[in-house]
């Protein structure tokens, strides 16, 4: 894991905090008010198909090919031994595409918690942290800080994740003991915090985005930025010091350092990227040697590439969602829906959910070379406040910094914010968008405006959030 303990504050940062403050016009309608009549409400999940989860149309005969294994591989369900083999000994699922599912194969987490049918497949006799249930998100768990030998918390970084289940029990895993992690323990020192599982959507797109576009885009605005109290800065790779962009806090580099990352931490399998068993497992619970998934030397063509490189070639070649006006519950208008974009623009979201960037040249497939990314992000981190904060440090990306998220894909996803807080039962995605404010929050200027539309505005915004 990426797990940088040191906040460094960017020097985009630090120049936008000092500078002067502008009184701004928003060119908000005449009509914008206190909020009256109904209240806006999210729509919910868009019906219709997918729109989303099919390869990039401009992908050759064996770009597909590698593709379609990929994919195959994203569906797997490993083992501790046997074909798939590798799992644990401690896991937080069993398969990329459990918890990366909703709407499609790549997505996000789904409406049922596969992490459940997990918990105790083959015979494992975990206990279920009660943070988890059918309707919860895909949950992981990290500890921010060090517990003392005696019970009590410690102010030592630890920030790691801790998975939530082992292999003990499981007839594949004979004579393994490895107890779970005291997540009773975690909650009552108020110290776990957890993250959901982010859509792959796209992630080319992403992955191909020049860095001095991004840098670029960041210093773009910058006095109305100032004047509503938002900066923001890359997270920076330690390693060869260019901008790293996956992940809630853009901490990692890359889609297969993060196929090599997850294959490890979310499901216990050892790879090239990350050869080591996490958590110092006992003797009894290893049975493999390590890695468990590498180069196939053996075998041709495709079946060569071992896992996280075949992957990374699916999440790289998968298109970004197809926005779409139809099947949004309620059926908005399309007025609506381009009133609510126009309004997205107007109270100022577009200056952290830059709507697009240009990708730059791409050996791969002309899918990914010169192209329209239509992101919603500026894949910067944001001091988001205290409301959202997890005091995790990653890379250069502090306690309460956050990616701004991309919202492409949003129309038929079930749960936001890094944990999942906004839910279909608690107000989906206006909570989510009320929970951008906060002590220290950047997004409180914009915030404020939003705040500051009617209900049929707040309702267009939301319909076209749904659209996307
Ligand atoms: C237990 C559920 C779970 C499983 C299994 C899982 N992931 Fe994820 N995935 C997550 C979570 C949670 C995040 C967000 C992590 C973070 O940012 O801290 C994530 C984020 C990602 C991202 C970053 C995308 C972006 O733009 O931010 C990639 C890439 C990814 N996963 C690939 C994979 C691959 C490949 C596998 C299989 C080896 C996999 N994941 C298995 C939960 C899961
Ligand atoms: C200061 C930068 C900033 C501004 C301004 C901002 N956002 Fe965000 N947005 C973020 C960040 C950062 C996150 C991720 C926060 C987290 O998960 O804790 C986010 C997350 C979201 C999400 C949840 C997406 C997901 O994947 O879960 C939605 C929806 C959203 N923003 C909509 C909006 C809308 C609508 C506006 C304008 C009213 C807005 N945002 C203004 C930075 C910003």
């Amino acid at each position: 894991m990426n797990i940088g303990k040191e906040f460094v504050t960017s020097v985009l940062c630090a120049g936008a905090a000092a500078g002067l403050v502008f009184l701004v016009s928003t060119g908000l309608p005449a009509n914008v008010g206190a909020a009256s009549g109904p209240e806006a409400k999210d729509p919910g999940v868009r019906a219709g198909s997918a729109n989303a989860g099919s390869p990039l149309s401009s992908l050759s005969a064996d770009e597909q090919e590698f593709f379609t294994d990929g994919q195959t591989r994203f569906l797997n369900f490993d083992t501790v031994t046997g074909t798939n083999s590798g799992l644990g000994p401690t896991f937080n699922s069993n398969s990329c595409g459990s918890c990366h599912a909703q709407p499609a194969v790549g997505g996000t987490s789904p409406a049922l918690n596969p992490q459940i049918a997990a918990s105790s497949d083959d015979g494992a006799t975990n206990t279920l942290p009660d943070f988890i249930s059918a309707s919860s998100p895909v949950r992981e768990a990290r500890f921010p800080f060090l517990v003392n030998a005696n019970g009590t918390l410690s102010t030592t970084p630890d920030g790691s994740v801790h998975d939530l289940f082992t292999i003990t029990g499981r007839a594949d895993a004979p004579g393994c003991e490895m107890a779970q992690p005291n997540f009773v323990q975690a909650q009552a020192l108020n110290n776990i915090i957890f993250r959901i599982p982010t859509p792959l959507f796209g992630a080319g797109l992403i992955e191909n985005i020049p860095d001095a576009t991004i840098y670029a885009n960041l210093a773009a605005n910058a006095a109305l930025k100032q004047s509503l109290g938002i900066s923001g800065h890359v997270n920076i790779s330690g390693n060869d010091g260019t901008i790293t962009r996956f992940g809630w806090k853009a901490q990692n580099k890359s889609v297969e350092v993060f196929a090599g990352e997850a294959y490890n931490v979310e499901m216990g399998v050892t790879n090239e990227l990350f050869p080591d068993e996490r958590g110092l497992p006992p003797a009894s619970c290893l049975f493999n040697p390590l890695p468990e998934d590498s180069t196939n030397f053996t075998l041709s063509g495709d079946q060569i590439l071992s896992d996280i490189v075949e992957f990374s070639t699916f999440m790289r070649f998968l298109a970004p969602a197809v926005p779409s006006t139809q099947g949004i519950p309620g059926n908005p208008a399309a007025q609506s829906i381009a009133s609510g974009q126009t309004l997205f623009t107007q109270i100022h979201c577009t200056l952290c959910h830059t709507p697009s960037m240009q990708t730059g040249p791409s050996s791969f497939t002309a899918g990914l070379n010169n192209q329209t990314a239509a992101l919603y992000s500026d894949l910067a981190v944001h001091h988001m406040g205290t409301g959202l904060a997890d005091n995790i440090s990653q890379g250069t990306a502090g306690p309460d910094e956050f990616r701004t998220a991309p919202l492409w894909g949003l129309g038929q996803r079930l749960f936001f914010l890094h944990d999942g807080r906004a839910t279909p039962s608690n107000g989906g995605l206006l909570t989510a968008i009320q929970d951008h404010a906060g002590s220290g929050s950047e997004a409180n200027g914009v915030i404020n405006l939003f705040q500051g539309l009617s209900a049929q505005q707040q309702q267009d915004l939301l319909n076209f959030l749904r659209s996307l």
